[in-house]
This record gives structure tokens, C-alpha cells and sequence, in this order.
């Protein structure tokens, strides 16, 4: 019959050629479907002589199944190549390094904090909060530093606005922990073991002095609290604060408005090439001021200091955070330079406990 090798040798050239399931579909279609081209020459076979047809018959058959399984092995091939194709372009590399997972770190001034509180939490006390916006009542005369107190001008007090005609005194940004004291005996009463860590703020700035800076405020009240607990609490605490056991405590008479008496306290320590040691050699560094809570302040507070007395202190959290770790500029802390904080921060699993350092 004519022209069946023509179609053979076209079709199969077609599907060989086809890229995609769509013109493999077309070529179908046009060859084997309802009207293809050898569908059409099939229905011809009825206008044949029986002779004709007894040749013409099988040989389109043949053809019909030629290119059905070619057009179902290209199919297969197709999608071989598209597997293919997926596997080489979908690969992962098991064996490349994670990419680093950039994390933040803890402030030295959060650790510090933090190791504070652990310190002060085992030996009884609670963390009390005050506002960083205080009224003159809290953060100078229930202090016991009245309007015309030289100590209102030591402070290098932040003032701020009021409103024109308002002739109330100016609210200030904390200048110390101290109100906090105040704050806490007026709501919850005596006797009160508690520390305040938090900001404050003054007008000063050089290498040892930024605007705003932290202070941890400490008080204990009781009926029989003295000075010996006062010394007895400050030493172990800068044991457990500096890691070391042989710390030595320098009680220096002071005066501060809201104490009386009143010590600043110097510990022992040593400068070895730049390198800060505490509990040994002959130098001394003030670290906090100190004394017994003077009458006024209870009496401001709603405490009868003829049945309460109690201690009080005051220490520069920053300070300690310097000389702890070692670290030679306060104004770096507030600078939020990536470096310094990647070099001095620590890692968020670092958690201080008053066991982490010596062991004893
Ligand atoms: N408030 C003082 C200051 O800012 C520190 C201080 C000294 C606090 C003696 C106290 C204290 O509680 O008893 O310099």
C-alpha cells in the first residue's frame, strides 16, 4: 500500500523529535486519533478489493502499533529525562557547613545585674523596682536631703519641663537608687530585705562617668539590724561577686544625708601590669557607699524608727562590671558597638549562680 512507509518514517521521526508530552500528544493525535492520518487510511480499507485489504490490513495495523509504542517509549523516555533532570538540579550537599547562625549576647551590665540579684536572692533578698522619673519627695527629701541640701547640687541633677504657671518642684531623672527604698517601705512595709538594681542618671561625662548609669540600692530593715550584718553582708558578697575568698573590706567613715552613720567602703586589691587583682596587695577601691538608715528616712517612709533600724548601701553596678571583667572604659558600654559587645557579651546560656565561680 502507498505511502505507509512515508508515514512510518515521518511519524516516528516526529515523536523522536517531540520535547514535551504536549507535542508528543499532537503527534498522536494526528497520526492515530479519531481523524489522524492513519486512522483515515484504516477506513479506507473498506473500499478495497479483498485482496488489497488482505495485505494493506495487517500492515496498518503494524503501523498503528509501531507508533503507539513509540509514542509510549518516548513518553517513558521523557520522563527518565525529566527525573533526571530533578535529581541533578534538586541535590543538597549533606556534608556543607551549616551556615553560622549570627546571635545576639548578654550585656556585661545585664550579666552583672543578673549575677547581683543571684547573689543577693541566696541570701534572703527580693528585687524591688522604682520609676527612672522621679518626683523631688522620693529621690531628695524623704532622703532626708531638704531643698537647700548642698548634696541636691553634688548630684548633677537632670530636671524636667513643667508646664508654665506649675510651680510644683521639677520632676527629676533618678539620680540614685536611694527612692526606691522609700518606695518600698511606704507600699509594703517593715521589715524588708530587698536590692533595687536599675538606671540612673547624671550630668557627667569622661572616661569613668556616662549620663546614665546603673546602681544596685540595697536595705535590710529589722527590729535589731546593725552594722556587723551590714559589714557580714557586704563581704559575702564581694566574695561571691569577685570569686574570691580572701576579701578585705575597708569601712571608711562618710557622710551621706540619708545615713547615719555612714561608711564608704574600699576593698583590697592590686594592679598587676594593668591587670586588676581583689583580695590582695596594698591598693584599696571604693566601691560603694554605705551606713545605717537614718531616722528621717524611716519617718518618711511610715516606719518608726524607735522600734525599726536597718542598713543600707548603694553601689555602681557598671563599676563592678568593670572591674569584674575588666574592662577599662565605662563610655564603651553605652556605645552599642557590635565588636565591643561580641568581644565583652555573654553567652545567653552563661547563667550567673553563686555557684559558677570558685569552688568553696
Ligand atoms: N545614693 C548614693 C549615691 O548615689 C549611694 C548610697 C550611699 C546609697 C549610702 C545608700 C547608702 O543606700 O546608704 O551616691
Amino acid at each position: 500500500m502507498d505511502g505507509i512507509q512515508e508515514l512510518k518514517a515521518r511519524y516516528l521521526a516526529e515523536i523522536a523529535a517531540a520535547g514535551d508530552e504536549t507535542t508528543i500528544e499532537a503527534v498522536r493525535v494526528a497520526a492515530v486519533g479519531k481523524k489522524g492520518e492513519v486512522s483515515l487510511k484504516m477506513r479506507e480499507l473498506g473500499k478495497m478489493t479483498p485482496e488489497e485489504r488482505k495485505t494493506a490490513g495487517p500492515m496498518l495495523n503494524a503501523l498503528k502499533d509501531e507508533i503507539n509504542s513509540a509514542i509510549a517509549a518516548r513518553k517513558a523516555a521523557l520522563a527518565d529525562a525529566a527525573l533526571e533532570e530533578r535529581l541533578r538540579s534538586e541535590w543538597l550537599d549533606v556534608t556543607q557547613p551549616a551556615r553560622p547562625v549570627v546571635q545576639g549576647s548578654v550585656h556585661p551590665i545585664s550579666q552583672v545585674t543578673e549575677e547581683i540579684i543571684a547573689i543577693f536572692a541566696d541570701l534572703g533578698y527580693a528585687v524591688a523596682e522604682g520609676p527612672q522619673i522621679e518626683n523631688d519627695f522620693y529621690n531628695f527629701d524623704a532622703l532626708n536631703i531638704p531643698p537647700e541640701h548642698p548634696a541636691r547640687q553634688e548630684f548633677d541633677t537632670f530636671y524636667m519641663h513643667r508646664a508654665e504657671g506649675d510651680n510644683r518642684p521639677p520632676n527629676v531623672l533618678r539620680t540614685h537608687t536611694s527612692p526606691v527604698q522609700i518606695r518600698h517601705m511606704e507600699k509594703h512595709g517593715v521589715p524588708c530585705r530587698i536590692i533595687a538594681p536599675g538606671r540612673v542618671y547624671r550630668s557627667d561625662y569622661d572616661q569613668t562617668h556616662t549620663p546614665m548609669f546603673h546602681q544596685v540600692e540595697g536595705l535590710a530593715i529589722d527590729k535589731d539590724i546593725s552594722m556587723a550584718n551590714l559589714k557580714w553582708t557586704l563581704e559575702e558578697f564581694c566574695r561571691a561577686f569577685f570569686e574570691v575568698d580572701n576579701v578585705e573590706l575597708k569601712f571608711r567613715a562618710s557622710h551621706f544625708p540619708f545615713t547615719e552613720p555612714s561608711a564608704e567602703v574600699d576593698i583590697r586589691c592590686s594592679w598587676d601590669n594593668g591587670q586588676l587583682k581583689i583580695g590582695e596587695g596594698d591598693d584599696w577601691m571604693e566601691i560603694l557607699g554605705s551606713g545605717m538608715v537614718h531616722p528621717k528616712v524611716l519617718e518618711a517612709a511610715g516606719v518608726d524608727p524607735k522600734e525599726y533600724q536597718g542598713f543600707a548601701f548603694g553601689m555602681g553596678i557598671d563599676r563592678l562590671a568593670m572591674l569584674k571583667y575588666g574592662i577599662p572604659d565605662l563610655r564603651a558600654f553605652f556605645d552599642s558597638d557590635l565588636r565591643w559587645l561580641r568581644h565583652y557579651g555573654f553567652a545567653a546560656l552563661d547563667v550567673p549562680t553563686i555557684h559558677g565561680g570558685i569552688s568553696r
